[in-house]
């Protein structure tokens, strides 16, 4: 299966590409466009086609291309939002309606595992949270105490499953998890059953409006009366662009070296934290732990992260084979809840983004709420994680860091010094923006020596984009957008490609000077 990146992921390895089955009907007029074939997309197109809606799905690449085939598919009651905090910026009541949503989600996860009869890996399994340190064992506590107010089942444990040491750790039963991509091609095979249709390959583009959209796609127009942007940021420069920042987080995948594997959902609190499960695939346990997460597009030698996530894994567990690397993508909103509803602005689209580390949980509660919204006009959870929301003060000083992140990319790095001599010294593997005849290029000599050359300017909102050398991609520090080595887009908010230069061209006709 192809994803956004040039490692593999434990999830995407080994499984060929969906191939959709419904017929497209371009002269159909569908109720409902829902772009992006990731856990959002398609359990909320299946919501919808169940419900009575004739949906369409319009993914870029392939179901399960971006961060669902990368997440590491914890299903999760606690947050990375802690209900101390959510219970402060949104009062009590909402911390026990994002608690209530959280269990909806993990229920709504294992109804459909069950009624599909999904082999997917689907299990309860209990979470644990622990401390290392005096101050992270009083945070704990305030964690604990919230998410009891909050409605969340938690009680102190005396162990953790994990061989590290620990000062305090709780325990939360029935969380869950399981395996992303064998659960969502199933949804998406449920949901063409019932008369959906599913079209890859296809990048949505503008569209306009008159008693229904017409989008333009790179397969076409298609037409609906409603949009659903299942796509992490939705496409183009809109407030979102500005009330998410885009992170990138590191995981392996490996085979314990004398096997006690943890059957449990484990978190420290380090910021950024670690995480660590066990999934079983294909007869084969595999133990799976990942962190060491940054601003995308803020760290060039992403190699290093997996050589420091590798030193923390051989400092706890003995192993016998990493068999899996991979990094992925998520969307930190400012005030710690995501966005989902109707787009502020934009009436009759609808978006769900912003759901930090829990993409899971919070992708199907997103497409809990989505459904209710679209079927029945209300959901109990509109207001408090409603789209529109204006944010609570208590989070203003991220809102202004990720602006000030944003406006750095704008002024700060579009007059770097000329990098020319890099051109010569690009090592097959390696990438560099350098200047060439005034204008900027970002270059890529892949293992066979051939230049790759691309404008790096990212055409979202004019950033620039940075390497990642790890993912082979180019990686915009503003709003996540990510490129291939030939500009063409893996991640959006951007609708078009980097604009790619021939370089060959541009050698001859210096040659002929
Ligand atoms: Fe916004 Fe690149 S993603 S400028």
């Amino acid at each position: 299966m192809k994803r956004d990146g040039a490692t593999f992921s434990l999830w995407q390895e080994n499984t060929p590409d969906y191939v959709p089955q419904n017929r497209f009907e371009p002269e159909n007029v569908y109720d409902i466009l829902i772009v992006g074939a990731g856990i959002t997309g398609i359990t909320t197109a299946l919501q919808l086609q169940k419900a009575g809606k004739k949906c369409i799905i319009a993914e870029a690449h392939n179901p399960g291309f971006g961060t669902t085939g990368g997440t590491t598919a914890h299903l999760n009651t606690l947050l990375d939002a802690t209900y101390d905090q959510i219970e402060s910026d949104f009062g009590k009541e909402n911390a026990k309606l994002v608690a209530q949503a959280t269990h909806a989600a993990i229920q709504l996860v294992a109804d459909n595992v069950q009624t599909y009869n999904i082999d997917c890996g689907f299990s309860y399994k209990d979470a644990y949270l622990f401390s290392q340190e005096a101050k992270e064992t009083k945070e704990l506590e305030k964690i604990v105490e919230a998410s009891q107010r909050a409605g969340i089942e938690v009680e102190y444990s005396d162990t953790i499953p994990i061989p590290d040491t620990f000062d305090k750790a709780a325990r939360f039963p029935r969380n869950a998890q399981f395996h992303p991509i064998k659960y969502i091609l199933a949804l998406a095979a449920e949901f063409e059953k019932l008369g959906g249709v599913l079209r890859t390959n296809c990048l949505v583009q503008e569209f306009e409006k008159d008693d229904y959209f017409i989008v333009n796609t790179t397969l076409g127009q298609i037409r609906a009366h409603k949009i659903v942007y299942a796509t992490h940021l939705p496409p183009g420069v809109n407030v979102y662009s500005f009330k998410c920042a885009p992170y990138r987080s590191y995981v392996m995948a490996f085979q314990l070296a004398e096997g006690h594997y943890p059957e449990a959902l484990v978190y420290d609190m380090k910021d950024p934290y670690h995480y660590h499960r066990t999934q079983e695939v294909d007869g084969k346990p595999y133990l799976i732990v990942g962190g060491f997460d940054h601003k995308t597009g803020h760290e060039e030698h992403t190699q290093k992260s997996f050589r420091e996530l590798e030193a923390y894994i051989r400092s706890i567990y003995k192993v016998h084979s990493i068999d899996y690397k991979w990094s992925s993508q998520y969307f930190e909103p400012i005030d710690g809840l995501p966005y989902i509803g109707e787009m502020t602005g934009g009436k009759d689209i609808y978006v769900a983004t912003g759901f930090s580390g829990n993409g899971m949980t919070l992708g199907t509660v997103s497409a809990i709420v989505l459904s209710e919204l679209l079927t029945k006009g209300e959901s109990v959870y509109e207001k408090v994680f409603s789209a529109s929301r204006i944010k609570p003060m208590a989070s203003f000083t991220n809102f202004v860091k990720e602006q000030v992140d944003v406006v750095s990319q704008f002024f700060g790095k579009r007059f770097r010094a000329e990098k020319l001599e890099e051109l010569a010294d690009l090592a097959p593997g390696d990438a560099a923006v350098v200047t060439f005849e005034g204008e900027k290029m970002a270059l890529y000599k892949d293992d066979i020596g051939n230049l790759h050359a691309v404008d790096p300017v990212c055409p979202h909102a004019k950033c620039f984009v940075g390497w990642n050398d790890a993912e082979k991609s180019w990686d915009c520090p503003c709003h996540g957008s990510r490129f291939d080595v030939d500009g063409n887009i893996l991640t959006g908010p951007a609708r078009h490609p980097l604009q790619k230069i021939d370089v060959e061209l541009l050698f001859v006709e210096e040659a002929e000077k």
